[in-house]
């Protein structure tokens, strides 16, 4: 037995908090019964309607990618490019990325079919910490490292503060390999900012995401996260949401 509203955000209709709304504002049925008090629990087998159209009632499940170079962080695409949910074929659940990685990019995504915990950590105000290493064309000047350390201007505004680390240079071939750690996850972040101190991005991976990392992982493997795992990175996301809102 799970409440109401909880069923509703998971099936990523509404916040926890809109679905309560959605349920005292009397669009919410329950076996073809209009339901506006918040204490009531539902089973998996009682249908649930908001606003008429039936919700999907699956389990949750969470999965982490090693998402390959050359595939598309989407459930589809309409010119047949590989998407990361060709690798869960088997899978009956319907999961979607939480987030994206560009097509060239590899490295650690998560997938799930719970909408709330998606929205969670897909929210601006999470800071979990996402690690990716890059290779870029030219050697960085150290004066420009320290400006993306401090956040640097992109056209959507400035970035927040960022860790790096040069992990090597190859002076021969005039690239280096960086290690950049930021939270926030804006659009070709990581390439923009690089751009905007004059470096091409070859190679992009991502390597970290909060605590989990690829250990074990290959290229194209996929594991479940485990129960705890899931708890650990709901907490950490509402930890800094609630950092967030005290500042
Ligand atoms: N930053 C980028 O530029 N690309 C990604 O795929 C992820 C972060």
């Amino acid at each position: 037995m799970e409440r109401l509203q909880k069923v509703i955000a998971r099936a990523g209709i509404a916040s926890r908090r809109k679905a309560e709304e959605l349920i005292t504002s009397g669009k919410v049925k329950v076996n073809g019964e209009i339901v506006t008090e918040l204490g009531v629990k539902v089973t998996p087998s009682d249908r649930v309607e908001v606003d008429e159209i039936q919700i999907e009632r699956e389990s949750p499940v969470y999965y982490l990618l090693y998402k390959p170079r050359g595939v598309i962080s989407s459930v589809s695409d309409d010119k047949g490019r590989k998407v990361v949910t060709d690798f869960f074929t088997a899978l009956k659940e319907r999961i979607y990325p939480i987030g994206r990685l560009d097509y060239d990019t590899s490295g650690l995504l998560l997938l799930t079919n719970d909408g709330e915990f998606a929205n969670l950590l897909m929210h601006p105000s999470n800071e979990i910490e996402k690690v990716y290493v890059a290779k870029i064309k030219g050697i960085p000047l150290k004066e420009n490292l320290k400006k993306l350390e401090k956040g640097i201007r992109l056209e959507d505004g400035k970035t927040a503060p960022a860790k790096i680390k040069v992990l090597s240079v190859e002076r021969k071939k005039q690239t280096a390999i960086v290690e950049l750690t930021i939270h926030e996850g804006r659009n070709r972040q990581v390439r923009r900012m690089f751009a905007a101190i004059g470096h091409d991005v070859l190679k992009l991976k991502r390597e970290r995401y909060g605590f989990l990392t690829l250990a074990g992982l290959r290229p194209g493997d996929a594991r479940e996260l485990t129960p705890h795992e899931v708890k650990q990175l709901r907490a950490a996301a509402l930890d800094k949401k609630k950092n967030q809102q005290k500042k």
